[in-house]
Formats: structure tokens, sequence, C-alpha cells
């Protein structure tokens, strides 16, 4: 029984952390590469939620290869928040990531999540299921930077 708790904890969670020791040399850059990919996922569901509201005109294959974008680097920043990248470079990063890990993970699992659901939506180029998706998105993201997002300094 307890040898397989082990193993279920450290499937779900030293699995996940092995990754950000392991690909990241320093604190630094672990921060700075997922402050990147936010950059970067940013950008590009900012052009699809654009179009979403109104403010450029719809293209749907502009719309298309954008999401698929977000769905490719939806995952990346959740690699970069292993034990000890709390600090090490200026982070809005809130110390409730790591005394809450598995809530933090729900929260980076519904982003990936509504992502996907917002790649299948601008495939069909149906206007107003990207609007729905683009919107559950938003939120998704927001839910998380509510909780762990520190203001800007
Ligand atoms: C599970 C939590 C979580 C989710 C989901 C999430 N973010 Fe973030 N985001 C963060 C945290 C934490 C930071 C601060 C990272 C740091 O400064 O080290 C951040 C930082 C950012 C930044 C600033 C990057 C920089 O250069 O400092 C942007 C932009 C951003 N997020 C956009 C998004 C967008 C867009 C989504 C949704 C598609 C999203 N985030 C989803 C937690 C999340």
């Amino acid at each position: 029984m307890k040898r397989s708790l082990i193993a279920l904890l450290s499937l779900a969670g030293l699995v996940a952390a092995l990754p950000a020791t392991a690909q990241f040399r320093k604190a630094e850059d672990a921060i700075e590469y997922r402050q990147s990919a936010f950059t970067l996922i940013s950008n590009h569901f900012g052009r699809v939620a654009a179009m979403a509201q109104g403010k450029v005109p719809f293209d749907a294959k502009l719309a298309a290869e954008n999401a698929a974008i977000v769905n490719t680097l939806a995952s990346l920043p959740f690699s970069a928040f292993g034990e000890g990248t709390d600090k090490g470079k200026a982070t809005r990063a809130k110390a409730e990531i790591w005394q809450e890990m598995p809530k933090f993970r729900a929260a980076a699992d519904k982003m990936i999540g509504e992502v996907a659901k917002l790649d299948s939506a601008a495939k069909t180029g149906n206007l107003e299921q990207i609007k729905s998706a683009v919107g559950a998105v938003g939120q998704s993201c927001k839910a998380c930077h509510d909780n762990f997002r520190a203001e800007r300094k």
C-alpha cells in the first residue's frame, strides 16, 4: 500500500518536477523560459481573440493557424515551475504555486483543455464556436492569474 502510494505520488509529482530540474541549469533560465512561453501564447491567442471580439476582420485561415500555435505552446510554461524557481530573476509567480501545486496543475490542465477546444473550433472555421471557445480560454487564463500571479510591481 505504502509502496504503491509512493509510486503514485512520484508519478503525479516527481515526474512532473524532474524535467524542470533536468531542463534548466538555473532558476533564472526557468523563469525566463516560462515568461517567454506565456508571451508567445498571449500574442497568438490575442490574434484569435481580436477576431472573436470583432476588433480585426475574421480570417478563418489565420484564426486556425494561430489557435494551432497556441495549442502547441499551451503546456510549455508549466514545465518551468520546478522547485526553487520561485526566485532567481524578477518573477510574478506567487509562493502559493509551490504551496498548492495540485491546484496550480489543475488550473494549468484546465487552460490546456480549453485551448485544445479552441483549436478544434478554429479548424471548423465557425466564428460563433470560436467566440465561445475564446471566452472559455480567456477565463481559464484569468482564473489562474487571479490566484497565482502577482500584480505588476
Ligand atoms: C495555471 C496558471 C496559469 C495559467 C492557466 C495561465 N497563466 Fe499566464 N502566468 C501565470 C504565472 C504564474 C505567471 C508569472 C510567471 C513569472 O513571472 O514567472 C504568468 C505570466 C503571464 C504573462 C506575463 C509573461 C511575462 O513576460 O512576464 C502573460 C502575458 C500571460 N501569463 C498570459 C497568459 C495567457 C494568455 C493565458 C491563457 C491562454 C495564461 N497566461 C494562462 C500563470 C498562468
